[in-house]
């Protein structure tokens, strides 16, 4: 039997498989926000625009930005590459793989690259070098969360949704050990000490 979860708001912290994990932004702020990034997007003019959502983290807010610059009136083709810099752990291995690549020619085209979270910067920068190296007229950068840590790449964001404090966070694409994903907020996963704040039951 499965328990239907409510949509909890921020602040809240919502408890799940043992981890308590408190609500930054819920669904409602981060929808309103994504069509702001696409009003953004848009008046940019892109040109030819191809939308490349760096997998995998960035699988949710790909899919909500896309439709959002639909609403906008923004037509786009889209295709993906999976980077990966981290392993199955919580730091950054300071190396990154493209594990599944692009198929489409970048050439003489505005390219969106899609990032869920922007820390150190090595995967965003890594993915901007190689379609700039591949002839890319303009490589334009939307994240989800700018984390407020030292880069250890120069590459900064043209749209970012939120800054984010320097917390482990999960939800809206971003994992913990490919767990939550799913969630519908994105939240802190709290210490196992910490037990301030609201609980949901
Ligand atoms: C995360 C996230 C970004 C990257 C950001 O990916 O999705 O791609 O780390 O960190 P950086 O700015 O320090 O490079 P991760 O490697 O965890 O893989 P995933 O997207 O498959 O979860």
């Amino acid at each position: 039997m499965t328990t239907p979860h409510a949509s909890p708001a921020r602040g809240e912290i919502v408890r799940l498989d043992g981890e308590r994990i408190r609500v930054i932004h819920d669904e409602r702020t981060i929808a309103e926000r994504v069509l702001e990034l696409a009003r953004a997007v848009a008046a940019s003019e892109p040109v030819n625009l191809l939308v490349v959502p760096v997998l995998k983290g960035s699988f949710i807010f790909a899919a909500d930005l896309l439709r959002a610059f639909y609403r906008v009136g923004l037509l786009t083709e889209v295709d993906f590459m999976i980077l990966a810099s981290y392993g199955a752990g919580t730091t950054s291995s300071g190396t990154v793989n493209v594990l599944r690549d692009i198929e489409t020619d970048v050439a003489g085209r505005d390219v969106l690259l899609v990032e869920d979270i922007l820390e150190t910067g090595r995967t965003l920068a890594a993915a901007r070098d190689l379609l700039r190296e591949r002839g890319a007229r303009r490589v334009m950068t939307a994240v989800l969360l700018d984390k407020q840590v030292e880069r250890a790449a120069d590459v900064a964001a043209d749209f970012a949704g939120f800054t984010c404090p320097d917390v482990f966070v999960v939800g809206y694409g971003m994992d913990k050990a490919h767990a939550y994903r799913e969630l519908p907020f994105i939240g802190e996963v709290l210490p196992n000490d910490d037990d301030s704040g609201r609980t949901e039951s």
